[in-house]
């Protein structure tokens, strides 16, 4: 397809200017003669959105989600790549079901689906996976996400054999000696609940463990999903000390407080929990300074009856791929070329997908790209997601910026809003 897109403001790592964009054979191409027009006036068009973090549970779990709904999602939120989580059914763990989801990715996905590996087999936090093999075949990310990784032995053991293959750990910084039963932050409101708290420090201790483990061997590290202020500081830290070290945090984590499990709903319970306002804040102010490289969604799906438990019984997590955009511009207060850097190029280097993602749009670059009204302020409806489940907590939250075109090596995911298939 020989496409046009006229009239838009380009944001790419160069920042933002006014022109017009040529599209032929699945690259920017200097000029074409147009088969299709699009108007982008008012607009952004950037490169795609890169998420870090979706659970797309497929094998396993189709009934909360598939390959194809999931990736289909994404290419709603403007998403061009995401990358897999290993807590399927098998798990991530050896060559054959990593291949099974990359396939599955290229003949049921509407982005480009990356796997990651688990760190240990079956997520079970005792015997490193073959990383070198799962390495062979594409994974770059490693991760026991749902878990981290709890014996600092192992820890280190795989952060060694990281270093020589160029694959990096993304660790779920969780100390489970001190999360058992936890439903919710551990905090005055907790305490006034009654509930089991999930204290800060669980994090916290374990995000330290790992920047000394980085420290030590000299092997990359991603965390996930940072959520507490301290975290933040410790990241930050070691960031200045010049540590090989990045992070991310959630869509979630930069916009809702632990004051919503006053509703006793499980709609609002997630791992890491949702925390207090100085700990929001304090993460925002980690993606404005760049502590924080990447908004990361952590699309969680579960099916409605088990969403429907009580607290206790419900699964953590939350569907995000479909309003991490709304979310993002509606509650940072930074330029937009930064909360796309956020969403696009920063991801896509930390996912080693930077030769195909996040380009900057210019000639010879892949048509990876997303197109999106930045002004476009809207309330997301449950039932209108294209995701599996449902299960979203930003009912009622508003939202600012919505994806209207997403384009996959020249081709449209996603036109005026609707998917293509
Ligand atoms: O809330 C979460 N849900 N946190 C995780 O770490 C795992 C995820 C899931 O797989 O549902
Ligand atoms: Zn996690």
């Amino acid at each position: 397809m020989n496409l046009l897109i006229t009239g838009g403001t380009v944001i790419d790592s160069n920042g933002g200017r006014q022109a017009d964009v040529h599209i032929a054979d699945g690259h920017v191409v200097e000029t074409c003669v147009p088969e299709t027009t699009i108007d982008a006036t008012g607009l952004v068009v950037s490169p795609g959105f890169v998420d870090l973090h979706t659970h797309l549970r497929e094998p396993g779990k189709e009934e909360a989600e598939t390959i194809e709904t999931g990736s289909r999602a994404a290419a709603l939120g403007g998403y061009t790549a995401i990358v897999a989580m290993p807590n399927t059914d098998p798990t991530q763990d050896c060559v054959s079901v990593v291949d099974f989801v990359r396939r599955q990715g290229i003949t049921a996905g509407l982005c480009d689906v990356r796997p990651s590996g688990s760190i240990t087999v079956g997520r079970r936090g005792t015997q490193l996976t073959p990383f070198a093999e799962l390495a062979a075949v594409g994974v770059k990310l490693f991760t026991d996400d749902g878990n981290g990784v709890q014996d600092p032995q192992l820890m280190r053991r795989a952060f060694e054999y990281a270093k020589g293959l160029g694959v990096t750990m993304a660790q779920h910084c969780e100390v489970e000696a001190l999360t058992g039963g936890a439903v919710m932050h551990e905090g005055d409101c907790c305490s006034h609940l009654g509930l089991p708290g999930w204290p800060a420090l669980a994090e916290e201790l374990m995000v330290h463990r790992d920047i000394e483990l980085v420290r030590l061997t000299g092997a990359p590290a991603h965390f996930l999903h940072l959520s507490t202020a301290r975290s933040v500081e410790l990241v930050r830290a070691a960031k200045a000390d010049g540590l090989p070290i990045t992070a991310e945090a959630t869509p979630h984590h930069i916009s809702l407080t632990d004051d919503l499990l006053r509703s006793y709903s499980a709609i609002y319970k997630v791992n890491p929990p949702l925390r207090t306002m100085d700990d929001v804040d304090a993460v925002r102010a980690g993606l404005i300074d760049g502590t924080i490289d990447a908004i990361a969604t952590d699309h969680a799906p579960h099916v409605s009856e088990s969403k429907e438990q009580p607290l206790d019984q419900a699964p953590p997590g939350m569907v995000g791929l479909e309003t991490a955009l709304g979310v993002a511009i509606g509650h940072l207060d930074m330029p937009l070329a930064d909360i796309v850097a956020t969403l696009s190029w920063k991801p896509a280097k930390i996912a080693g997908l930077e030769e195909a993602h996040g380009r900057d749009i210019e000639p010879g670059s892949p048509a990876n790209l997303t197109i999106f009204d930045p002004d476009e302020e809207w309330e997301v409806v449950p039932a209108m997601l294209a995701s599996k489940s449902h299960n979203t907590p930003f009912v009622g939250v508003p939202l600012k910026g919505r994806t209207k075109h997403t384009i996959l090596n020249g081709e449209f995911t996603v036109k005026d809003g609707q998917a293509t298939r």
